[in-house]
Parts: structure tokens; sequence; C-alpha cells
């Protein structure tokens, strides 16, 4: 539309106008708005932007290759693929407590983040993907920020960096179309949020590898079945979570199983500031259930979550 057209341009021109042939960095975390961002950007100032995308081990199935194929297959845009899975494996061995781990994660994000951008000669400009509602919001102590939100992507004041932030005076409606327009995939700009901690605050207890990939193929499941029933933009979120140090008994054919049990998790909201367990139909998890446990070894029962927020968090930890 005109409107959207006129916004785009106008960033354009304010952005070529802050950085004139300057290098600049963006962080990427598979999100909609540090996306659009980096969208946004390199339309401005193409071969000048360099994104950074931290692969963490966290994300779900099929992000990371989606984030790469859109960037640097098909928008053309130099792009760094940091495989730092081992790194953060490794720094959350041992760590249980909600917290920590949130606090270990984003820690090991910036450090990596900042290697890779150490690599990227003369770069002066950093992109965020502020949007208006964060503008307003900031400044004002936030009550209902009862978890450290040690944003995956969230990155230290301090970095030598002057912001960019092509976001600044738009909506998250706004956002979606400005990224329609520009060209990035349904799954890019309709991707529901996903917490900075990605699967990390999704498996209850030790984050390892083997159980990230447990989860990853029973939230590929959860989320396939949802989409199938055409019912993803009712939703707000949805997903699964895997109670790792808990096992209980079933029986499957004529064996006994001794395995984990997933959580699904679905809510409605507006704004995740409280939300409402969503009412999925009984065939729907019925499907999840079935073929979660039929498809993921090690996982032998399956709890829907019919907690709303408040009292309950959308997330686990
Ligand atoms: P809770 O669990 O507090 O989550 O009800 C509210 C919303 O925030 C998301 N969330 C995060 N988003 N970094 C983020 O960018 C984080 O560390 C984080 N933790 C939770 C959560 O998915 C929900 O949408």
């Amino acid at each position: 539309s005109w409107t959207m057209t006129s916004i785009i341009e106008h960033e354009v021109d304010a952005v070529r106008r802050q950085v004139g042939d300057a290098r600049v960095i963006c962080a990427l975390s598979g999100g909609v708005d540090s996306a659009v961002a980096a969208a946004l950007v390199h339309k401005a100032i193409g071969h000048q932007l360099t994104c950074v995308y931290v692969d963490t081990g966290l994300m779900r199935e099929g992000e990371s290759d989606q984030v790469v194929e859109t960037f640097q297959r098909n928008l053309q845009i130099e792009l760094q693929h940091v495989r730092a899975a081992d790194r953060f494996f490794e720094r959350l061995a041992g760590v249980l407590d909600p917290e920590e781990k949130r606090k270990a994660i984003g820690e090991q994000f910036i450090r990596i983040f900042e290697e890779a951008a150490g690599g990227i000669e003369d770069a002066k400009f950093l992109v965020q993907g502020t949007l208006y509602p964060d503008v307003i919001e900031s400044g004002t102590p936030d009550a209902a920020k009862i978890k450290s939100h040690h944003n995956v992507g969230g990155l230290p004041e301090d970095m030598d960096f002057e912001l960019v932030e092509p976001l600044r005076a738009l909506f998250k409606d706004e956002v979606r179309r400005v990224g329609t327009e520009l060209g990035l995939p349904e799954e890019i700009v309709w991707r529901q949020p996903f917490p900075g901690p990605g699967l990390g605050v999704r498996i209850i207890g030790e984050v390892t590898p083997e159980r990230a990939d447990l989860l990853r193929k029973a939230d590929a499941i959860v989320r396939e079945e949802v989409k199938r029933a055409d019912l993803e933009r009712d939703i707000w979120q949805v997903f699964a979570v895997l109670l790792a140090d808990v096992r209980s008994v079933g029986v499957m054919g004529d064996e006994r199983t001794y395995g984990h049990p997933v959580v699904i998790r679905a809510v409605t909201s507006d704004d995740a500031m409280t939300a409402d367990w969503a009412r999925l139909p009984y065939d729907l998890l019925e499907r999840m259930s079935n073929r979660i446990i039929n498809e993921v070894p090690g996982i032998n029962r399956v709890a829907y979550d019919v907690t709303s927020k408040p009292p309950g968090t959308i997330e686990w930890e």
C-alpha cells in the first residue's frame, strides 16, 4: 500500500543519512523485529550491512536454516552464521536454577556476539529492532517483568556502537506489514514470540544437547498440528515443555516404558502481560499426544497445561 511504501522510503532515507558509507552490523535472532529491521537497513545500504546470527543450539526445528536461507540466499544479505551450540551447552552443564540459566545463556550470547562483531572491520553502527511500544515503555519501571528478560539479542549498552533503530516509530502490526512488503517469508513475519533463551527455559532441569533434541522433536509436532488445524493465528503462543527430571511409567505394545513427560502449552493473549490457556479441540490434543509418543522415543506421557497468566507465566521458567 501507499502508506507502507512511504514508511519504507522514509526510513530508508533516514538510515542512509545516518550511516553514510560506514559499516553496520545487526544481530539476527530469528524474531520478527530484528528480521524486519535488517531487511530495511539492507534495502537502504546493501552490502554495508553485515548480519550476525548466533546459533545457540536452543532454537526450534528448522529455525536456523530458515534464517540463513532467507537472509543469505533469498535476500543476499551478508550473514555470519556463528555455530556456537557447543559453547552454550558447555556453559549450561550443571545449571538448574531458571535465573542462572537465563544469565548463563545471555552472557554467553553477548560474549560470542562481541567476538563476531570484533572481527567485522570498522563497524560503527548497530541495528536494533526497537519498536514504538518499547520506546514508550523504556524508562518506566516494568512491574510485570518478573523474570529477568536477559534478552538474547539484547546487547550491553557499553558496546561502542551508535544505534540504528528504523522501527522506532512503528507498532507490531506495521512491522509485519513492512516485513511482508520487503519480501520476508510468512514464517518470519508471523512468527510467534519466542524467548531469547530459547528451548533452554523449556527444558525443566539441566539443558543438554540430547534433551534439546527431544524437545525440538516434540515441539515440531505440536506446531505442525496447530498449523494443520489452521489455528496458528488464533493462538498467541503454542509450544512443548520437557520435564527432563521427571519420569513416569507407561506401557507400549508389551513393553513397560519409563520415560519423560512433555507438557503442551498453548495460550491466547493480546500482549503477554495476561494470558488465557487456549481451549484447543480435544481431537487436536489427541493427535499431538499420539504423534509425540509414537514419534519421539523417550517421551511416554503428554499433559496439557490449563493454567492462565496470572497466576502462571506463559513460559515454565
Ligand atoms: P512469561 O513467561 O513471563 O513470558 O509470561 C511473557 C512473554 O515473554 C516471552 N519471554 C521472553 N522474551 N526474552 C524474550 O525476548 C526472554 O528472556 C523471555 N522470556 C519470556 C514469553 O515467550 C512470552 O511471550
